[in-house]
């Protein structure tokens, strides 16, 4: 059966100099592409605002490539499949993959992963049981590898990212600092994602704070702010810290550096210091998707979402992740 409705998709029709704005895009109608063999089409009820998508949209070297102009703007979505040529994919199937911003997306079966809903809502599969989740999973486990009782702070704490960093290393007993703006979100990452403390990093003075939250200093950093926030967490690591760098969105993802203050500790600390790209590590995804939505189901995982509505929306949510308007994994809902 083939689909004759028309499609809805938002391109990128330029680079952005420094900040994006809704003009960056065009909502495009467009027939919906019918699968071929091995493909599905998907209908996205989601789709995932990640801050990695600021920095595609540069024309700069990256590890991925630039966003084309005038192509759907790529990105993560969530949906139920439609149309299937695929063998092992049914119609009806909830599944996650990179459909882009737009309602249908043709993809191959064997890029997408079949969302287990029975143990975690369909959304979740973008957030703390999909790639930011598993971006936690693969820093705190591989790179911190923290010990029971060691001091690891994360930052954008109350994020899709931190909040389940912070709350894997609780599981594995430590004592667990996230770093946040405002009071809001640091009381939301005390009380409801069970951190020891939280360090407003708008509010006074964020040195003498953090000091008085990490007495006996900082064993591990989930890092993914970058600028004063890390420079005030690399004065206060203890020998052999190790931190993971996920992201630096201080900097923006616009181009510009992200310098570090002072890299002594690299030498008197004997820190490690290790970037990553959860993509670069897919063999492991279907094991931590499975332990982040067993720990879900068993309510020891818990998230919090900012819902945005319409494919229109999309530009918008991006633009807050990027200034810290969200509280917790921004999503779009496709109606
Ligand atoms: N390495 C990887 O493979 C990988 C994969 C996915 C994501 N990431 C990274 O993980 C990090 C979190 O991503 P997420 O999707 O979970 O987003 P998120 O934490 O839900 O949203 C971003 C948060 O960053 C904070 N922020 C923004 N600008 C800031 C600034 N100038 N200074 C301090 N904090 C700022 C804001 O929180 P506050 O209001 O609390 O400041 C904002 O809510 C990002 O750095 C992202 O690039 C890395």
């Amino acid at each position: 059966m083939s689909r004759t409705e028309l499609n809805r998709q938002l391109h990128l029709v330029r680079r952005p100099a420094e900040k994006i704005t809704p003009l960056d895009f065009r909502l495009v109608e467009a027939p919906v592409v019918n699968p071929g063999e091995g493909q599905i089409l998907v209908r996205q009820k989601w789709l995932s605002i990640d801050p990695y998508l600021r920095e595609r949209m540069n024309d700069a070297k990256s590890y991925l490539p630039p966003q084309p102009l005038d192509e759907v703007m790529a990105g993560g979505g969530a949906g139920e499949v439609v149309q299937s040529k695929h063998p092992e994919i049914a119609v009806g199937d909830q599944v996650i993959g990179l459909g882009g911003w737009q309602l249908f997306a043709t993809m191959n079966g064997a890029a997408v992963a079949r969302a287990d809903t029975a143990q975690a809502p369909l959304a979740a599969f973008l957030g703390a049981a999909g790639m930011p989740g598993i971006t936690a999973w693969y820093g705190l486990r591989k790179i911190i590898a923290p010990k029971g009782g060691e001091t690891i702070v994360v930052s954008a704490a109350s994020g899709s990212v931190g909040g389940v960093a912070g709350q894997l290393a609780k599981l594995s007993g430590c004592r667990v600092v996230g770093i946040a703006g405002g009071d809001i979100k640091c009381r939301y990452v005390v009380d409801e994602l069970g951190f020891d403390a939280c360090v407003d990093h708008r509010a006074g003075d964020f040195d003498a704070q953090l000091a008085a939250a990490t007495p006996a200093g900082i064993d591990g950093c989930f890092e993914n702010v970058g600028g004063v926030v890390l420079d005030a967490v690399m004065r206060r690591l203890n020998p052999f810290a190790r931190v993971a760098v996920s992201g630096l969105i201080s900097g923006g993802y616009d181009g510009q550096p992200v310098p570090i203050a002072d890299a002594n500790m690299f030498s008197t600390a004997r820190v490690r210091m290790e970037g990553f790209i959860v993509s670069d590590h897919r063999e492991l995804w279907p094991e931590a998707r499975a332990e982040l939505a067993g720990l879900i189901a068993s309510k020891r995982l818990k998230y919090r979402e900012s819902i945005a509505t319409g494919l229109e929306s999309a530009p918008g949510a991006l633009i807050d992740v990027l200034e810290g308007r969200n509280f917790g994994k921004q999503l779009v809902e496709l109606p």
